[in-house]
């Protein structure tokens, strides 16, 4: 009969319907468009380190990956243009940089350069940048090859400056170095930004370490050590200063450290810290682990670069000139080649900042020369 079929036609095109509607949302619903499952817009990574602390190194790790657009210390030119502030003044200046050049948005650096055709090599240390050395920057390079900064200067310094931001906005991944953060508070808006995706590499160096090599390029560093010191600096004698910039650049690391092991955890688990140290004893292993925390795989070429670079074999006669020779023996160099009492002062200065992250202090000039004495305690990262 009629009138019992129908209400039955009618529940099976209802349940069809409604295994219709579920089949469609399986197939194209939210969860299979990655798009809209997963964060899918760029990763903003931001090296931050402090001068001679390994972070050249660092930088190159990440700007010869093939998904990086990597720039080295920008802030450079708001440091330059305005000289006659503090540290402290030009904060504000440095992050709205920092921001903007994670967006891709170039145009910020025009308040700090001056008029005129603009190429390239008018940006600080551009040619550190793989990605600004090959397309579309620079034609004579390939993206997917170690390129060296030497063979890039010569041969794409011309190309036009506005390039940049179409070269920015090809890639997955923007990196930056920067040494001129002297707290982590300054980064809390860029950290919270839902337009950015800023995940922090902490990179801290041996203050004994990182004095001896600061003494070796003393008169490069003196107009940021100006700035560093803001006001102090005239009232100290010159022997003081190198001294007095150390006991800054200590507090400010560790007041980082600090502060980003009070981070949310939301936020803290896009904090890194990693010891320089630690880096060249095992660079294969820490490397990874960069690249695991930017979300990037660890290529082949790169492993083998990483091994040769660290192992100081050359890259066939285009080796990097500060990071070719054998790491690890680079980074012990100030044992030898310090005076103890110059060490003795030292730890005093920087005594909370090396307890913190597990610098041990040497007793004894005897304990200082002797390389089979570990100075290295294991750290508790956060
Ligand atoms: C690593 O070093 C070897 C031997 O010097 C060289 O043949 C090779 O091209 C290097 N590889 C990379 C990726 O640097
Ligand atoms: C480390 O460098 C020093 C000074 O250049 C040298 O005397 C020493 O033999 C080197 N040690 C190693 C293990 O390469
Ligand atoms: C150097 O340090 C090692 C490890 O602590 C120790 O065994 C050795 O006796 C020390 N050598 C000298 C000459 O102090």
């Amino acid at each position: 009969m009629f009138w019992v079929k129908k209400p039955r036609l009618l529940v099976l095109l209802m349940l069809q319907a409604v295994a219709f509607f579920f089949f469609f949302q399986y197939l194209y619903g939210p969860r299979h468009c990655p798009g809209l499952a997963e964060k899918s817009g760029p990763m903003h990574v931001l090296i931050l380190s402090s001068w001679r602390s390994g972070s050249s190194f660092v930088g190159q790790l990440f700007s010869q990956h093939p998904d990086v657009f990597y720039l080295m210390e920008p802030a450079w030119h708001v440091w330059v243009s305005l000289s006659s502030g503090n540290a402290g003044q030009l904060q504000m200046a440095v992050r709205d940089l920092i921001r903007s050049v994670f967006l891709c948005d170039m145009t910020v650096f025009d308040a700090y350069m001056d008029q005129g055709p603009k190429t390239l090599s008018k940006l600080f240390q551009w040619e550190t940048s793989r990605a600004l050395c090959s397309p579309p920057s620079c034609h004579l390079f390939k993206r997917e090859v170690i390129i060296s900064p030497d063979d890039c200067r010569i041969l794409c310094a011309k190309e036009p400056f506005n390039i940049m931001e179409e070269t920015c906005k090809s890639y997955s991944h923007v990196v930056i170095k920067e040494v001129r953060f002297f707290n982590l508070e300054a980064l809390y808006p860029l950290l919270r930004d839902p337009s950015l995706n800023l995940h922090i590499i902490h990179l801290i160096r041996d203050p004994r370490a990182t004095f001896r090599s600061r003494q070796r390029t003393g008169l490069e560093l003196a107009r940021d050590s100006h700035v560093v010191m803001g006001r102090l600096w005239d009232k100290l004698k010159n022997e003081n200063r190198p001294y007095h910039v150390m006991k800054i650049i200590c507090q400010s690391q560790n007041e980082i450290y600090k502060a980003a092991k009070l981070l949310p955890d939301s936020l803290r688990k896009r904090y890194l810290l990693i010891r320089y140290e630690d880096l060249v004893h095992d660079p294969l292993t820490q490397t990874s682990k960069l690249y695991g925390f930017a979300g990037l795989p660890f290529l082949p070429h790169l492993q083998t670069w990483v091994h040769n670079i660290t192992q100081g074999k050359g890259m066939g006669g285009h080796a990097f000139k500060t990071n070719s020779r054998n790491a690890q023996n680079v980074s012990q160099a100030w044992r030898w080649s310090l005076p103890y009492n110059e060490v003795v002062r030292l730890q005093n200065i920087c005594r909370d900042s090396m307890n913190q992250m597990g610098y041990l202090p040497v007793l004894s000039e005897q304990d200082q020369r002797n390389l089979s004495l570990n100075l290295l305690s294991p750290l508790g990262i956060p």
